[in-house]
């Protein structure tokens, strides 16, 4: 197996012109008339190239657009990569981690191994260093990522490593940026790390293996521990949630539950916060079969687990003084002789039962007991993640992730997270309306609501295992699955949740960048 690419970033205080590199990224805006001071030197460098570029209408700067002018004796750059920025007025700290996933990208497309970004360079005192340090890192992370460790034969290939610089010319500049590149480079590398165990599939990564790879994330780190419930310890305690999801399978559910712990006392005063993400390995409906169209890219149905795992590492690395709890239930949904059936009454871990009307709503039901079980460790505030209903998709397509949830300040702490992470959620109701949809005649609960509003009630469901905890809940259906490569990135896991989740935790601890 294939390593992924591995990424090396740092920053350094270069001249633009004299620096250097393989490929310089340089940032433009569309709607700014003449360049700006380090365009302009760089342009009557080129011999006005870059001028002519725009004059010629081949590069308008628009978001997402890119062109290259190749360097001359004066350069030290042997490319130089004009990276289009958009409407100026537009602009957000998304402008500058997209522009350099675009870099990123170009640079590992076309096996360039060493580039140098200037691109915050072009937003003047707009957006303060640190959160552009931080922001550039993110995306260099994730415009770089490639999965392809099972690749053994390609004709494009790739670069094997990408070194990267963020350069600046002011050496006090370039300390602050540094500070947000080294908390940008740990969540860049947790959400790659994201990426690739869900995109890896489910004949690789089963539930126990998924166990696996928690206990070993934590291995090393003095604040992360991993317990782990197999079938049997699950049996009794009562899972029965998990225990029926994943009563089809050969490989067994498992009940997995990562703790952080900082080192500092001063925790003492922040919520404890629950983290509860949908690992389903694969689902292909179970009794209640899913056709066959697009079944395969149900091994994406880990997606929610995965981003809490991944947050979990982040935080470890970025040593925030808040105690987390991370909590996967895990299981494959499959239809066999030992399936659960629709009709079934399940008695979950919290004494309530469920009518399985439906055994492809498996994710309420393993979710059912890992919000119980985080309500149970007495945790302040309890957010669940997952890639839950079609619905969510067919309501805000693949651009935001629904949110719900019971508590408006945690609500609009999410928001500002997704703001300041670029990763976005719309508001979405879950209240009592959708809760008595999800009543059941012979049991206290059944696991489908009606045809209408399949998000809101998949979320009324889950709101009623959180009992008076305050509650959030992420449905990133369509954020994980179906992604399809742009300009900004590669295809398959996006790994959507962990730089929002990661930065909700910064903020409540208010770490700057
Ligand atoms: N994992 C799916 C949701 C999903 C569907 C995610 C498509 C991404 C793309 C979930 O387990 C599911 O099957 N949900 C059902 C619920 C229904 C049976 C009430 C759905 O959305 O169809
Ligand atoms: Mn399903
Ligand atoms: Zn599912």
């Amino acid at each position: 197996m294939k390593d992924i690419i591995d990424v090396e970033l740092k920053t350094r205080t270069a001249d633009i012109i004299k620096c250097k590199t393989d490929l310089l990224a340089v940032g433009l805006f569309s709607d700014v008339k003449g360049l700006d001071k380090i365009n302009a030197q760089l342009n009557s460098t080129l011999d006005g190239a870059i001028e002519k570029l725009i004059q010629l209408g081949d590069f308008k700067a628009k978001e997402g657009s890119s062109a290259i002018v190749y360097g001359n004796e004066s350069t030290g750059a042997k490319r130089i990569l004009l990276v289009g920025l958009g409407d100026k007025k537009k602009t957000t700290l998304d402008t500058i981690r997209k522009a350099a996933s675009n870099a990123a990208k170009k640079s590992v497309d076309m096996k360039i191994e060493t580039i140098s970004l200037a691109i915050h360079q072009a937003f003047g005192g707009r957006f303060n260093l640190s959160a552009m340090g931080r922001a550039t890192a993110e995306g260099v992370y994730f415009g770089s990522y490639r999965y392809d460790e099972f690749v053994t034969e390609n004709e494009n290939g790739r670069a094997d490593s990408l070194k990267v610089e963020v350069i600046d010319s002011d050496s006090i500049k370039t300390r602050t940026l540094n500070k947000g590149l080294l908390s940008g480079i740990a969540i860049g590398k947790a959400q790659s790390y994201a990426r690739t165990i869900a995109n890896r599939p489910a004949n690789v990564i089963s539930p126990p293996e998924l166990a696996a790879a928690a206990k070993k994330l934590v291995r090393g780190s003095k604040n992360l521990s991993c317990t782990v419930f197999d079938e049997n310890q699950m049996a009794k305690k009562g899972m029965g949630g998990v225990l029926a999801v994943g009563s089809g399978s050969e490989n067994k559910p498992r009940f997995i539950i990562l703790k952080y712990t900082p080192d500092s006392k001063s925790a003492g005063r922040l919520p404890t916060i629950g983290l509860v993400g949908k690992a389903v390995t694969f689902d292909s409906g179970g009794i209640s079969i899913k056709p066959a169209q697009n079944m395969d890219q149900m091994k994406l149905d880990k997606s929610g687990g995965i981003a809490v795992l991944a947050t979990m590492k982040a935080l470890a690395e970025l040593k925030l003084p808040i105690n987390v709890y991370g909590i996967i239930p895990s299981a494959e949904n499959l239809p066999s002789g030992t399936s659960y059936r629709p009709g079934d009454i399940v008695t979950t871990y919290s004494g309530k039962t469920v009518e399985v009307q439906n055994t492809d709503a498996e994710g309420r039901m393993i979710l059912c007991d890992g919000i119980h079980y985080a309500v149970e460790q007495k945790c302040d505030i309890v957010i669940d993640i997952a890639t839950l209903t079609g619905a969510c998709m067919v309501a805000l397509g693949k651009y935001m992730a629904g949110l719900m949830g019971n508590d408006d300040k945690l609500i609009k702490q999410l928001q500002k997270a997704s703001k300041d992470s670029g990763e976005k959620v719309w508001h979405m109701p879950s209240g009592e309306e959708y809760a008595n949809e999800m009543k059941s005649k012979i049991a206290d609960l059944k696991n489908i609501g009606s045809k209408w509003g399949g998000a809101c009630t998949a979320a009324a469901f889950l709101s009623q295992f959180v009992g008076e905890t305050k509650w959030a809940h992420m449905d990133i259906a369509g954020m994980d699955m179906f992604s399809t490569s742009n300009e900004y990135t590669s295809e398959g896991s996006t790994g959507f949740g962990v730089r929002l989740l990661t930065t909700y935790l910064m903020n409540l601890t208010s770490k700057k960048s």
